[in-house]
């Protein structure tokens, strides 16, 4: 299957939160970087079934790594997350992940089965283009890995952070926007994703289907984008709520 099938078709018979909007930015961000020279790894932090990963894994040039990092079946360190872990990520295991992955790539990513708050010591440099944080929605560790991804992401790289604007994840919320008024980061648009970069902001040409609106924000301009397919992804969220409780939750669900 081509990239592109991927982003319109591919991706729905993987199961996980990522979708056609922010396969179309993740796109977008990626011609603009070829388009640049920019050159350089492709980071997820928090895969769950591949979704966004195996779109990462279309976007990866040959020379250059895709490093994975998930818990997997490890515990959980925070009550949220403890919860997420027996809910929605109830299927998870690193088996599935690599079995979604290799329907649609003949080699696996660089996987690193362990909390991301441990990534620093992995000795990466700074060579990443892209770095997708969708792991942990504790602040303490959203704060960890945006302080990481500052320190690993290239100029002209991208950085975006999932769960933004989402009602249960206000520690993704602190700790990004902290991340802008403290450490420079610079946001450029959202979904329920936050886009942003610390050097040479890339002109993104973002596709004519989103309907786009800018705001002014500590002193950033900042563009939030809506993709018309409110519909299908609320019975996105829906089928994935139905998938959790199947798993005897009594506690929350997410996205
Ligand atoms: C929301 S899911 C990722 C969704 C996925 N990117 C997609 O597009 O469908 C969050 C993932 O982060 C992982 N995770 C949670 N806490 C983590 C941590 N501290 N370090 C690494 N991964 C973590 C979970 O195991 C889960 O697979």
């Amino acid at each position: 299957m081509q990239r592109r099938e991927y982003i319109v078709k591919g991706r729905e018979s993987v199961p996980g939160w990522f979708d056609r909007a922010d396969a179309e930015l993740f796109n977008a961000i990626d011609e603009a970087q070829c388009s640049a020279g920019v050159v350089g790894d492709i980071l997820e932090i928090g895969c769950y079934q591949g979704s966004s990963a195996i779109l990462l894994g279309y976007l990866r040039r040959s020379n250059e790594r895709l490093v994975i990092c998930d818990l997997f079946q490890e515990a959980a360190t925070t009550l949220d997350d403890f919860h997420l872990r027996h809910n929605a990520y109830a299927d998870l295991s690193r088996e599935s992940f690599e079995a979604n992955f290799l329907k649609f790539h003949q080699t696996l990513p660089e996987i690193f089965a362990q909390p991301s708050t441990t990534l620093a010591g992995s000795d990466f440099g700074r060579t990443f283009r892209i770095i997708h944080v969708d792991g942990s929605h504790d602040y303490e560790i959203v704060r960890s890995d945006l302080l990481l991804a500052k320190s690993l992401l290239v100029p002209g790289g991208f950085v975006i952070f999932d769960d933004i604007i989402t009602l249960h994840t206000p520690g993704v919320t602190a700790a990004v926007w902290e991340g802008v008024i403290r450490d420079g980061l610079i946001p450029l648009f959202q979904t329920h994703k936050l886009y942003g970069t610390w050097n040479n902001p890339l002109d993104v040409d973002i596709p004519k289907e989103f309907k786009q609106f800018t705001h002014d924000v500590s002193g950033h301009v900042m563009t939030h984008l809506e993709y018309p397919q409110p519909h299908r992804r609320l019975v996105t969220r829906l089928l994935q709520r139905a998938r959790s409780a199947r798993h005897g939750s009594r506690n929350q669900s997410r996205d």
